[in-house]
């Protein structure tokens, strides 16, 4: 019989959430996290614990089935991937932000101004629409200390708890978008899987319904 391949990020913020999902659906997996290819129990899955960034690629490729993932992620590097559910958890917004003494008026101060982004794409797009050009310089992975250290006038990144962005003496100026987890889907997913997507979504709606 055939396995429904689905990716979830293998270290990071929607990972806990991701197997409890999978979990309240009666899933469980075996081992986990350690392996990076795990089999399930009562339902006919294979896991594979990816990292964010990839998870796009492997659904455009069929690699994967199905992929739990932020809606963020999709938006810069998977425009072309469905989305069949939204997950309600890891909310969070993707933001523009500036050093606390930044006297910010409007998008406009941000012209020809440096920022440093994991997310080059949507806040290109976001600039374009907007008539700004920006230099943006791309980092992985804390964005939020490229002020502090010179390489930057402001940043692009997640925002969730705000936290981080008050731990490093900025503040939110634009929000760009608004995100959570969803359930995302290869174009290339086969007839057989498609029925088990549907029987798994059928379960997620159940649980996302007990939830509210
Ligand atoms: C993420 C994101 C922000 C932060 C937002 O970083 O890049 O920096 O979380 O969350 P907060 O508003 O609740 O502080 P993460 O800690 O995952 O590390 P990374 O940037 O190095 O990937
Ligand atoms: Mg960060």
């Amino acid at each position: 019989m055939s396995k429904i391949k689905i990716a979830i990020q293998k270290s990071g913020r929607l990972n806990e959430d991701s197997v409890k999902i999978l979990k309240d659906c009666g899933i469980s997996i075996d081992n986990g996290k350690d392996q990076l290819k795990a089999q399930t129990r009562n339902f006919p899955m294979e896991v594979m614990f990816l990292r964010n960034g990839d998870i796009p690629q492997y659904l455009r490729d069929g690699v994967v089935d199905i992929a739990i993932i932020g809606e963020n992620v999709l938006i810069e590097k998977g425009k072309d991937i469905s989305i069949a559910e939204r997950l309600n958890f890891s909310k969070c917004k993707v933001s523009l932000a500036v050093p606390k003494d930044f006297e910010y008026n409007s998008i406009q101060d941000l012209d020809g101004k440096r920022i440093a982004t994991s997310y080059p794409n949507t806040v290109n797009q976001y600039l374009e629409k907007q008539g700004i050009s920006a230099e943006l310089h791309q980092i992985s992975g804390s964005v939020e200390i490229a002020p502090n250290i010179g390489l930057a006038d402001a940043i692009c990144d997640i925002v969730s708890s705000g936290s981080t962005l008050f731990k490093n003496n900025l503040k939110e100026v634009e929000v760009m978008l608004t995100s959570e987890a969803v359930l995302a889907v290869s174009p290339k997913i086969s007839e057989e899987n498609k029925d088990l997507l549907k029987k798994l979504q059928f379960r997620i709606k159940a649980v996302l319904k007990a939830r509210n």
